[in-house]
């Protein structure tokens, strides 16, 4: 008989083992999940009883542990979703919902450089960041220090702040970024670094927008317009989970209803006809 040959991504032995110093997603139930650092003399106090998280060092993820009272928990590897959901806040920041429709349309991949204005709670940021690696980077402009804090926190918590070149500075006085394959504005004045945003882009590069109110949204289209970018669109996006029940699935009762509007336009180079 033919013998298989396993690829790396197929053995499940292959680097999945937790070590101290990860992180792991603890988890109970979907309500109920624990962002938690594996260190030598760790613990976590839940309403199960506590979890003694140094006994998970060398299991693989996916493996199960008892809490203290006797309740089985899992020890998953956390995604950026997972990341960027148990990030600390102190801004509004971006839903995965929009995230994802960010990815799609400004193409934000692999080697991409980025400009971002404002950082916020670094939320969008850091999964900007876990896109471009390894050898994209990703500039991100905080008006306010504290929030520049915060946010190199959240980065370094996920592992991508190598990614990451923080700047505390008002991007309205200009970017010292050019050639950026993608543009993000999140501020409460998007139209104000239409602008800034043009000079540091490349020819044909993508700009995204979050507004969470129509009239930003107004404004921010007509100054776009205004200033050489073209395939001009927004949107909302909206996700409606499903509980899936064997003969009885609905539609989930309580959903995220509002959360931002998006607007995605691309730069061109001034025509020639003046
Ligand atoms: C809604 S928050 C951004 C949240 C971020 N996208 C996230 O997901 O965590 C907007 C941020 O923009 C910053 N900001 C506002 N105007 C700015 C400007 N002109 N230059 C740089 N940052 C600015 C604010 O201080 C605030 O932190």
């Amino acid at each position: 008989m033919k013998s298989i040959k396993l690829i790396k991504g197929c053995d499940l032995t292959f680097n999945n083992a937790i070590q101290e110093g990860q992180y792991v997603l603890l988890y109970l139930d979907k309500k109920r999940k624990w962002l938690v650092k594996i260190l030598k003399d760790a613990k976590i106090h839940t309403h199960v009883g506590y979890v003694t998280l140094n006994t998970l060092i060398g299991k693989s993820y996916g493996s199960s542990i008892e809490s203290s009272l006797g309740v089985t928990l899992w020890a998953l590897k956390p995604t950026i979703e997972d990341y960027a959901l148990k990030a600390e806040r102190k801004t509004q920041v971006v839903y995965p919902k929009d995230m994802g429709m960010i990815a799609v349309k400004t193409g934000v991949s692999s080697g991409s450089i980025v400009v971002e204005a404002g950082t916020g709670s670094g939320v969008l940021c850091m999964f900007l960041a876990n896109l471009v690696r390894p050898n994209g980077h990703v500039y991100s402009y905080e008006i306010r220090k504290e929030f520049l804090e915060l946010a190199k926190k959240n980065l370094e918590k996920a592992g991508l702040s190598k990614y990451v070149t923080l700047k505390e500075a008002d991007a309205r006085k200009g970017l010292d970024v050019v050639n950026a394959d993608v543009a993000i504005i999140d501020v409460g004045d998007p139209w104000s670094l239409v602008k800034p945003m043009y000079n540091a882009l490349k020819g044909g590069g993508m700009l995204a927008a979050i507004c969470p109110t129509m009239n930003q949204v107004e404004k921010l289209v007509e100054e776009l317009k205004a200033n050489n970018f073209i395939d001009i669109e927004s949107m909302e996006v909206i996700v409606r989970g499903l509980e899936a029940r064997m003969g009885m699935t609905r539609p989930v009762t309580r959903m995220i209803a509002h959360t931002a509007y998006l607007t995605f336009a691309r730069k061109t180079q001034p025509s020639d006809k003046g």
